[in-house]
């Protein structure tokens, strides 16, 4: 499928796993640059060979946890430094926070907010001047169907994702 991303240069935050591995995929098949960012260098590693065989010219895996925005600057520059501008940001990451009401203490709503907001926030605003370098740029940020339809068991996590959305 042509999806008009051949040679664009991409971030995928969360990308070596679950859908924005998928989101990866789909993107170097379309034979776009990847760089896939998260926590875990050996899972990012073999993401990035796995997008290398599926058609991105230029796939990378960057190691950096978006709960700290030295590591998130850090991260955007590398990008900035290979590729000098950026077409595509996608921010896949999310809250875990699972529990009812009653149950859900301050620290985990905050740690809601913290993981499935303002990591988010860092990554837009440390990728913004290399989206704002690019000819075209798109910024897509995974919210949840739950917003819409509230779960008693993810009140912490769907007002985070509320707050993305
Ligand atoms: N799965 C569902 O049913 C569902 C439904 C609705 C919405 N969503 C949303 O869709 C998105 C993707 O969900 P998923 O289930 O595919 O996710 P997942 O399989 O849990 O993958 C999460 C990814 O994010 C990375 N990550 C987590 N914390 C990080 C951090 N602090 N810094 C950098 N990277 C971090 C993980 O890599 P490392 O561990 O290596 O860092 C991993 O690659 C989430 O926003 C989720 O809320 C999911």
């Amino acid at each position: 499928m042509d999806l008009g991303f051949r040679g664009a240069a991409t971030v995928v935050v969360g990308g070596g796993r679950g859908m924005g591995s998928a989101t990866a995929q789909c993107l170097a098949e379309d034979g776009a640059r990847v760089a896939v960012v998260g926590r875990c260098r050996e899972v990012l590693e073999a993401a990035a060979l796995d997008l290398t065989g599926r058609g991105s010219p230029d796939a990378v895996a960057i190691v950096a946890d978006i709960s700290d925005p030295t590591q998130v600057d850090r991260a955007f520059a590398e990008v900035g430094e290979r590729w000098g501008e950026l077409n595509a940001l996608v921010n896949t990451v999310g809250p875990g926070a699972a529990g009812n009401f009653e149950e859900l203490t301050d620290a985990q709503w905050q740690e809601a907010f913290d993981a499935g907001l303002m990591g988010m926030v860092r990554c837009v605003r440390a990728a913004l001047p290399l989206l704002r370098r690019a000819e075209w740029a798109r910024i897509v940020n995974f919210s949840a169907h739950s917003t819409q339809r509230q779960s008693t068991r993810l009140p912490a996590y769907t007002a985070a994702k509320a707050a993305v959305t």
